[in-house]
């Protein structure tokens, strides 16, 4: 034997001299939940170590979140039952406590990147991302009011737009909206190939969002297909995104590996609810190290070529790190 691939990681020195995967807190974009309120911090029974935040306890924790060297953030409101309706006008109304939560976070913390969610879902009676009628979800008319409920966040402070929805055409509509309101800076960072996935589940309990009738299947991109993720992001570009998002990441790292290689924008993937909690579930039994286990599965969606995660470990990686 005259090649000994074992040579090259015989101590930890070779080992990390080597390592061709870097993956640090910087890579990291830390998932936050936010109720109207005060003093709230309720866990997700789904998703244990995540809370529902009212505004005052989420400036504590982010302020603990920055200390340890976290400064990209995406934030998704639950909206009471009674707020929502079926256009969900909630999303862009003058009282909104996340419009005013966006302004407030900024003020408080001027050099963090803060990311929103774009879709009605939160905010819609019927559940769904899109405008409801007869059960068909409908694309055109539903563009206005991501467009509004953009400028709505623009104006509040938002640094980056996540248009979260999959309706067709959306990102240049958001984008012109935007230009057009003299909001030139605010990025957009499109769920580009977001698919129907049933690894949503623990963040739709934490906002209460699922869909009251039927399921996303029209609009997010089916599990099995691959090519048509070029189709999703070479529109996403040419409408005008800063940066692509693969959601979930980990059983679709083949996705964001072929993205890396078709585009130069940069690509980030969304570490989803359903991935994260896995790992928790199985660490609480002792069936798998919690830690070593959250390090492989972010470093995979890394080595696969994301530049940026979503992921409700960052926390903890941050801490650990
Ligand atoms: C809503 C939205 C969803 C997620 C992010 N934005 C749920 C959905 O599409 O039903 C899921 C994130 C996660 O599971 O962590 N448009």
């Amino acid at each position: 034997m005259n090649r000994r691939p074992r040579r090259n990681r015989k101590s930890s020195a070779i080992r990390s001299m080597v390592e061709e995967t870097k993956l640090g807190t910087e890579n990291l974009i830390y998932p936050l939940f936010i109720e109207d309120g005060k003093g709230v911090k309720t866990e997700i029974k789904s998703l244990p170590n995540n809370f529902r935040w009212s505004l005052d306890t989420l400036l504590i924790e982010m302020d603990e979140c920055v200390n340890l060297g976290l400064d990209k953030f995406v934030l998704f409101p639950a909206v009471s039952e009674s707020l929502k309706d079926s256009v969900a006008s909630y999303s862009y109304a003058s009282d909104n406590f996340y419009l005013d939560a966006i302004h407030q976070i900024k003020d408080r913390f001027p050099n963090i990147e803060l990311m929103s969610d774009v879709a009605l879902d939160p905010y819609s009676s019927d559940g769904h991302d899109g405008l409801v009628k007869g059960g068909e979800i409908l694309n055109d008319e539903t563009l206005p009011i991501l467009a509004k409920m953009s400028i709505a966040q623009a104006q509040a402070g938002i640094d980056i737009i996540g248009p979260s929805d999959m309706m067709d055409g959306r990102v240049g509509f958001i984008r012109e909206s935007l230009d057009a309101a003299n909001y030139k800076d605010v990025s957009i960072m499109s769920y580009c190939a977001k698919y129907a996935s049933a690894f949503y589940g623990p963040f739709r309990d934490a906002l209460d969002s699922a869909p009251k009738a039927g399921d996303k299947k029209s609009y997010q991109m089916n599990p099995a297909n691959k090519r048509e993720a070029l189709i999703e992001a070479e529109l996403d570009v040419q409408e005008g995104a800063d940066m692509l998002m693969v959601k979930p990441a980990t059983f679709y790292l083949d996705v964001i590996q072929m993205l890396r290689e078709n585009f130069d924008l940069p690509i980030t993937a969304y570490n989803v609810s359903g991935e994260c909690a896995m790992v928790y579930a199985a660490s609480a039994n002792g069936w798998l190290d919690y830690e070593s286990a959250m390090f492989e599965m972010l470093l995979s969606i890394r080595r696969a070529g994301a530049d940026g995660i979503l992921t409700y470990f960052a926390k903890d990686f941050a801490r650990l790190t």
